[in-house]
């Protein structure tokens, strides 16, 4: 089994089934942070955020998703080490003279460490200070949860305070597109590689891909778009 994860297709395989899970993630996260769109002064997103760090099943899956990064980011950098020395400047596991020779096939790696570099950021903005230092903005908010007065963080405040700098917008508006590129191979690429290879299957998991990638990417910075132009107090 060992000697499973340390072949070259173990270490794809452990990419693959670490990056679908994250994309599966990121969907979920979409759709959550969609609420913020919806003109009631945050409500529906607080309630949503405390749903979210309340909910036991979120607590268990939470390490779960800390894995599934630290998986898929180490195993990338493995991968790639393993194949530029093997293969020169084919750096890429899955094989650029595929059906795939797209930009984004050739550049993972690049576009993972962007999409990196806007997480670090993203992580601070947001995580860090919801979960360890706190933030003046996250004062108290009131929602009503099954008819009572409940009072949660006001994560609405603060994603609202963040996104009211342009700089701001612009890194995740970069981040964002560079997760849609990234995404855009990584989905068809992680389902060949969990053996839906025929070419009937790699012409549709690519425009599939195409299509969650964009949605995914486009959605998170349309919502920081839309915050910084339209929902400033
Ligand atoms: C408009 C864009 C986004 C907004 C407003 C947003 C908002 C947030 C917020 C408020 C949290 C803290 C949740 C909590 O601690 O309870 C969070 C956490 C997180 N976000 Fe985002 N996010 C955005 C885009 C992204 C993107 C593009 C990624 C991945 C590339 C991402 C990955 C994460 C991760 C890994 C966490 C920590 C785990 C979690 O708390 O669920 N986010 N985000």
């Amino acid at each position: 089994m060992s000697n499973l994860f340390c072949s070259s297709i173990g270490k794809k395989l452990l990419m693959s089934i670490s990056g679908l899970f994250l994309i599966t993630f990121l969907l979920l996260h979409l759709t959550l942070n969609s609420f913020l769109l919806i003109p009631d002064g945050g409500e529906m997103f607080n309630a949503a955020a405390h749903f979210m760090a309340t909910n036991p099943l979120i607590k268990v899956m939470e390490p779960i998703l800390v894995l599934g990064f630290v998986v898929h980011i180490i195993y990338a950098g493995l991968l790639t080490l393993q194949n530029s020395k093997a293969r020169g400047n084919q750096r890429y596991a899955s094989g650029s003279k595929t059906l795939d020779v797209s930009w984004a096939s050739k550049n993972m790696w690049i576009l993972g460490l962007a999409v990196l570099g806007f997480l670090v950021v993203h992580i601070a903005n947001f995580y860090v200070k919801m979960k360890f230092t706190g933030d003046p903005l996250l004062n108290e908010a009131s929602i009503i949860i099954g008819g009572v007065h409940t009072e949660v963080e006001n994560a609405y405040a603060l994603v609202n305070k963040t996104f009211s700098f342009l700089w701001v917008v612009i890194v995740y508006v970069i981040g964002s597109v560079a997760l849609a590129i990234h995404l855009s191979h990584g989905f068809w690429s992680g389902f060949q590689t969990i053996g839906f290879s025929n070419e009937v299957w790699r012409v549709r998991l690519n425009v599939v891909g195409a299509v969650i990638a964009w949605i995914i990417g486009l959605g998170f910075a349309l919502i920081a778009v839309l915050q910084y132009l339209f929902y400033q107090v």
